[in-house]
């Protein structure tokens, strides 16, 4: 039996532990014990316990309540209590998803401790190492013993700074096993659509239909942290809403619900142009993205939902990890610009891709990162 401690904190992660959990919950168990640790960087209930409940995610059964702070101190807590954990718990690997704080100390505290870490998502680069989740993703990589690119591009990217399939070889930090098996947020989608439209009633209960509005969402520090970028994105996600006539919808973050309260000096457009949201719950977000014209998001998940449900995006940053949406033309990089925003928005809407080839694999990367798991040599 392996025994995995899997790394948890932000909610994209709860996300991607779901189609994992899945796949372990149906035909695993015998040969996979996963112990999730939850490590508490997102504590509303709004941004983690609804996830557990709704995706069907087994409670953690370590929690470290880390919440807030800054990068380091933040990211140090984290470490201190995963190694604890793995000391005592002693798994045969650490899995780590994605390119948060908790990914970067969950990898760390791995691989000091020389068990094999397992990253879920790796190889993705936006070679903007301004970025948090750059300096996490790029460190947790070459720390990493198994890793599982979303995308081509992903490995690609590895190849690029050394990190190759050693297929030979008893796999260790050093000897990586390098796996291409697609994405676990497409076994989401697919997984997540139809329940969603069955189960959610979010449309009907904000009084909208199909069609009858735009879906944006915000929350990278480069964004919201510049005062200009973020009123510059506030009215030009207005101004999308007037020339078009539907108001754009605009669940939250918490990080940029808080700083939008503090801003005194912002002027707030209109609620039937700009509706701000709480944190919507996954079947809600999908049912939103899959009724809405278009999407804006500065959000590597929501980008990619966007193509899973066949949507044009207008990326609100100046780069992506995501790049085969662009270069496909199916996604417009619009940076916090409110020109470009506005500009790309009546481009989709005059002409609204239509081919979404399948680039992010089958829906069945988790089943594919389990079996190797099961069957690769590392342990
Ligand atoms: C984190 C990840 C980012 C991911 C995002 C998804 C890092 C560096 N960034 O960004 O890669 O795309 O999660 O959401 O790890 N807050 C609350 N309640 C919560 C959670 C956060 O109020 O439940 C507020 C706090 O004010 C906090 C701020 O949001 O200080 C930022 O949270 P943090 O976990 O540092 O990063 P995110 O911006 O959420």
């Amino acid at each position: 039996m392996t025994k995995l401690l899997t790394i948890v904190g932000a909610r994209p992660q709860f996300i991607k532990a779901a189609a994992l959990s899945r796949v372990l919950q149906e035909d695993n168990k015998n040969r996979i014990q996963d112990l999730i640790l939850h490590t508490g960087q997102h504590y509303d209930s709004n941004m983690s316990e609804i996830f557990f409940a709704e995706m069907q995610i087994p409670k953690p059964v370590f929690k470290l309540d880390i919440g807030s702070g800054s990068h380091g101190a933040q990211t140090g807590r984290m470490l201190g209590g995963i190694e604890e954990i793995i000391l005592k718990e002693k798994p045969d690997g650490v899995l780590v998803y994605g390119d948060t704080n908790s990914t970067l100390a969950g990898a760390l505290a791995g691989a000091k401790l020389h068990v094999p870490v397992i990253h879920v998502e790796a190889g993705l680069r936006s070679f903007n190492k301004r970025m948090p989740e750059e300096i996490n993703r790029v460190s947790c990589d070459h720390m990493s013993t198994l890793l599982f690119t979303p995308t081509e591009t992903g490995i690609r990217n590895l190849k690029r700074e050394g990190i190759v399939h050693h297929p030979q070889q008893k796999l260790d930090a050093d000897h990586p096993g390098v796996y291409h098996c697609g994405d676990v947020m497409y076994d989401n989608t697919l997984f997540y659509k139809k329940l969603a439209e069955e189960k959610s009633d979010i449309l009907n209960k904000l009084g909208f239909e199909e069609e009858g509005y735009f879906l944006a969402t915000m929350h990278r520090p480069s964004n919201t942290d510049d005062p200009k970028h973020l009123a510059d994105i506030l009215h030009a996600l207005a101004a999308v809403a007037e020339r078009h006539n539907a108001p754009v919808l605009l669940p939250l973050h918490p990080r940029t619900r808080a700083i939008i309260e503090r801003r005194k000096d912002l002027q707030l457009p209109p609620d039937d142009r700009l509706r701000l949201l709480p944190p919507a719950s996954f079947l809600d977000m999908i049912r939103l993205e899959a009724g809405a014209r278009l999407i804006l998001t500065d959000s590597g998940g929501v980008q990619k939902e966007a193509w899973f449900l066949e949507k044009a995006v207008v990326v609100m940053r100046d780069e992506t990890e995501w790049v085969e949406i662009i270069e496909a033309g199916n996604g417009r990089l619009s940076g916090p610009d409110p020109a470009k925003i506005v500009d790309a928005a009546a481009h989709f809407m005059a002409e609204p891709p239509v081919r979404f080839p399948p680039i992010f694999g089958k829906g069945q990367a988790a089943r594919q990162i389990l079996d190797v798991i099961g069957s690769a040599n590392w342990r």
